[in-house]
């Protein structure tokens, strides 16, 4: 701060002080000329005015204010005098530039010129939590499925990771399965979900069918018969007809449309008889699906948590859909 500011701010401050003290001690005089208690000759709408002195306890606190305003400042400091207790701004985490520029510094790679303030934190909290982590590995995801405390820790890394598809319950939504039932798409041992948050899953070969099936017509039939499958009532003409389309959709549905996973392929295409649907199962959206196709990506974490992070979540994912 320059000296200038500096002067500024005590004169300001301090004279500021004296002036309040000054009119306090002003007003607790009797300068109206009239005896306390009588008129000052004032009267407004029959309203007469007094001279009555300042309350006693409103005088007293302000001048304990003011007193406490000088303890204050012995304590803190004004101006570029830190006080008593050597109390700084920059002392409270907020840096000065030139605190600031050297901090800097300490994170600049050398080599590369790069800032690692964020790689250095993420080694630090891989030192701490690293062997936390190495020991949950090491343990079965069935075994660790029934370890409270090692479900919370995969709660949380779920939460931060994939509710925002997921759900923060794991229930899913529109083109998000839901992972606490025991509708699988690609399977529900501890295996198979690690795998799947591992490497990501694409569901592929559901594309838009609409012109092999000959139109819109034949995307109606075989709606209608994939409606049927799961116990609801359709035009019998219309689902006739698309059953003998479904040949087309068997490969991957199964003949019967029970799913690939049914038929030990673990490729994603869902089963079409439980009423459990991926997309929604209104007439208008399986028309949809089949119309369009579909394409859901799960994104691989491999990269992005590391093994034994995918792990833990695994087992907590597993968790969910056992009783
Ligand atoms: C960007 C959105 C997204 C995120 C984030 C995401 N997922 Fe997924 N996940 C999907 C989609 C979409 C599918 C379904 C893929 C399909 O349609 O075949 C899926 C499928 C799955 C499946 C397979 C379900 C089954 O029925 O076989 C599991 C298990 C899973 N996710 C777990 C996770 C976990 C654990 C995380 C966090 C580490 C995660 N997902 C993060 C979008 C996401
Ligand atoms: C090459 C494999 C393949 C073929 C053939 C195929 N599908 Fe699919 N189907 C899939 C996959 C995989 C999905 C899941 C898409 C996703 O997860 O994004 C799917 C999804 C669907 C869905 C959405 C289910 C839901 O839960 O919302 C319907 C409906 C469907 N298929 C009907 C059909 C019909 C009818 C045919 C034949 C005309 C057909 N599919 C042919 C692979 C296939």
């Amino acid at each position: 701060m320059s000296s200038f500011w500096n002067i500024w701010i005590w004169v300001l401050t301090l004279g500021l002080l004296v002036v309040i003290f000054l009119l306090l001690r002003m007003c607790l005089k009797n300068f109206a000329g009239v005896e306390e208690g009588e008129s000052m000759g004032h009267s407004f709408d029959g309203i007469e005015e007094l001279n009555n002195p300042l309350p006693k306890w409103w005088s007293t606190f302000f001048l304990l204010t003011i007193i406490w305003a000088f303890g204050y400042i012995a304590f803190y400091g004004l101006g570029s005098w830190t006080g008593l207790l050597g109390w700084k701004s920059s002392n409270q985490g907020i840096l000065n530039l030139a605190e600031s520029k050297a901090k800097t510094l300490e994170y600049l790679d050398k080599d590369s010129g790069v800032l690692v303030q964020y790689d250095r934190e993420v080694a630090a909290a891989e030192a701490k939590f690293g062997p936390i982590f190495e020991a949950y590995a090491a343990r079965d995801i069935k075994d660790l499925a029934t370890d409270d405390e090692a479900l919370k820790v995969g709660q949380r890394l779920f939460i931060q990771n994939c509710a925002q598809c997921h759900g923060s319950d794991a229930h899913g939504t529109t083109g998000f399965p839901n992972l606490a039932d025991k509708d699988w798409l690609y399977g529900g041992s501890p295996e198979t979900i690690k795998e799947t948050i591992m490497n990501g899953r694409k569901a592929s070969g559901m594309m838009a069918w609409s012109s092999t099936l000959g139109g819109e017509q034949g995307v109606k039939e075989v709606a209608a018969y994939v409606i049927s499958l799961s116990g609801r009532s359709v035009d019998p003409e219309l689902a006739k007809a698309g059953k003998g389309k479904f040949a087309i959709c068997a490969g991957c549905h199964g003949p019967n449309g029970q799913g690939s996973l049914a038929m030990g392929t673990p490729m994603g295409a869902p089963n079409l008889t439980d009423n459990i649907w991926l997309y929604g199962g209104s007439k208008r959206v399986i028309e949809e699906s089949i119309r369009n196709g579909r394409a859901g990506i799960m994104p691989p974490w491999k990269d992005i948590l590391g093994e034994e992070k995918v792990h833990l979540i695994s087992a907590y994912v597993y968790s969910l859909s056992q009783d």
